[in-house]
């Protein structure tokens, strides 16, 4: 395969990963974003499995290439490996998505230090050595972190492991002192004479060997300290690592496409993580050090709100029927319910009705950046009655009914009032501003972040009890 080839086919996957960010950017242009993705990624492996296996030529020379058996060896753990990946990807439940993300994290992060190590073994290249020792190890690191951390995401987002924040002693300064050692580490590596680097001294295997460990330990620290209530920006956060650790791995291979993909990634997802970190009130720099969040003060602490008051679905259905404007907040519950159709319904009799409404959807709702928006669109909802939070936080007062649906943390007002929340500081839905706020779920119990809300005992909210499902095919059937 020529050069020339390969590099025009690579273009052209770049371009179609932009213009797939670009796509899934609205929620018009979503399906349209995916499967030009899906196209960029098809050029992208038949282009480089080909390449690998014919070997590229350029200037009349030909590098790389492989016997016939070579493909069979590329093609073989693909075939295996998109297997396991289908096989997954159509058994999950939309609830366990982020975990499932955060699984394929970890594995970019695992393949970086894999290819890091690989690559190091193989020996030195004749020329740039230090700069190729350099993106190794820079590679190598930032797999590591992402690895042990994705893993850690993994357990806590699939409650195999408790979201509380683990809380050393001087958390900041055993991450501060694991990122120095790492600086050190590396001068030390990229500077170290030729003769003490592989198959010729184990100097340089005892460096790359040392900030594997740091690194992957600093991985688990970095995630296991942050709070429940902060895993999105976490998600966000390891999302962007994992693109880093792909361009850092791309360097180390010379895969220019895996350069821009990884780049992309990266900077995408530390812009979404910036976008989360403002949603959230965090500082983007606590972030990237970890341990921010809680500070490990007790959650779901018990305290007295006085009583709650409870309704029937007719009653509800009563209370929509005297309304002019009604407003949803959906929140994980609803995802859990697999409510999106009857809600969906729902709101279509209410709009053939004449009443107006409208959906508000926080940031972090769900366990997924833009996790109510896809399950609205699967269900079909209009996309022009569902709006950010920014867009109807102010609306509320005007609001005769909201249904939060499955919904706590993200309408939970001790964000704004209890300084001593986990989530203080966290912008919600002001919800409790509208005439009459019905809440959906099946018991008092606390959301995500595992604090109560003091929400459910204000005069204007009634709760819904059940499973949000069958609670608004209740309140249908109620209106008819
Ligand atoms: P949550 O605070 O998680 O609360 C969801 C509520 O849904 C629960 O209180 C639960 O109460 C109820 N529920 C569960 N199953 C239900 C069912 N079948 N029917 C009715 N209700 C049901 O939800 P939220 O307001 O969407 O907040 C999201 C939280 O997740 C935030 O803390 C956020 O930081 C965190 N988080 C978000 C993300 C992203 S990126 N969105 C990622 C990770 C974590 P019952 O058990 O009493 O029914």
């Amino acid at each position: 395969m020529s050069d020339s080839l390969q590099s025009g086919a690579f273009i052209i996957a770049g371009l179609l990963f932009i213009l797939a960010l670009a796509g899934l950017s609205k929620h018009e242009t979503s399906r349209r974003g995916n499967i030009l993705g899906s196209v960029g990624m098809g050029v992208a492996l038949v282009v480089t499995v080909l390449a690998t296996q014919l070997g590229v030529e350029s200037g009349g020379e030909k590098v790389g290439g492989l016997p016939t058996w070579g493909l069979a060896a590329i093609l073989a753990p693909m075939l295996v490996g998109a297997g396991i990946g289908v096989f997954r990807a159509l058994r999950v439940e939309m609830t366990g998505m982020p975990q499932l993300i955060a699984l394929f994290h970890s594995f970019v992060g695992l393949a970086a230090v894999l290819v890091g190590w690989v690559s190091y073994l193989e020996g030195a290249p004749e020329h740039n050595v230090g700069l190729h020792y350099g993106e190794l190890f820079i590679g190598v690191f930032i797999g590591a972190v992402t690895f042990t951390g994705s893993i850690i995401a993994y357990l806590k987002l699939s409650a195999k492991m408790k979201s509380k924040p683990l809380a050393l002693p001087h958390h900041n300064l055993i991450n501060g002192a694991a990122v120095l050692a790492f600086i050190g580490l590396t001068v030390w590596f990229v500077i170290l004479p030729a003769d003490q680097h592989i198959g010729q001294g184990n100097t340089g295997l005892m460096l790359l060997s040392a900030m594997t460990v740091i690194a992957l330990l600093l991985g688990l620290h970095l995630v296991a300290a942050i709070g429940g209530g902060d895993m999105p920006v976490v998600v966000s956060m390891l999302n962007s690592y994992s693109g880093w650790a792909a361009a850092a791995a791309g360097f180390t291979l010379g895969n220019d496409l895996l350069i821009i993909t990884g780049a992309l990634v990266g900077s995408s997802g530390a812009y979404l993580s910036y976008i989360m970190c403002k949603a959230m009130n965090r500082s983007f720099m606590g972030v990237i050090m970890g341990g921010f969040g809680s500070d490990g003060a007790v959650v779901g602490e018990a305290k007295d709100y006085g009583e709650h008051r409870e309704i029937t679905a007719p009653e509800v259905a009563e209370l929509l029927k005297d309304s002019s404007s009604v407003v949803i907040a959906p929140g994980y519950g609803m995802a859990v319910a697999q409510a999106q159709s009857a809600v969906a319904d729902l709101t279509a009799k209410l709009r053939a009705r004449g009443v107006d409404v409208r959906f508000a959807i926080h940031p972090v709702a769900g366990r997924l950046p833009g996790h109510m928006n896809v399950l609205l669109a699967e269900a079909k909802v209009p996309y022009d009655i569902v709006f950010e939070m920014d867009e109807i936080n102010d609306d509320f007062p005007d609001v005769d009914v909201v249904l939060v649906i499955g919904a706590n943390d993200t309408v939970n007002p001790a964000a704004l009032d209890d300084p001593s929340s986990p989530i203080a500081g966290m912008p919600v839905l002001h919800v409790w501003e509208a005439g009459q706020v019905i809440v959906f779920k099946r018991s008092m119990a606390t959301g995500y972040a595992g604090v109560q809300n003091p929400l459910f005992f204000n005069e204007n909210t009634a709760m819904l009890f059940g499973d949000a499902k069958v609670r608004v095919e209740d309140i249908i059937r109620a209106m008819a």
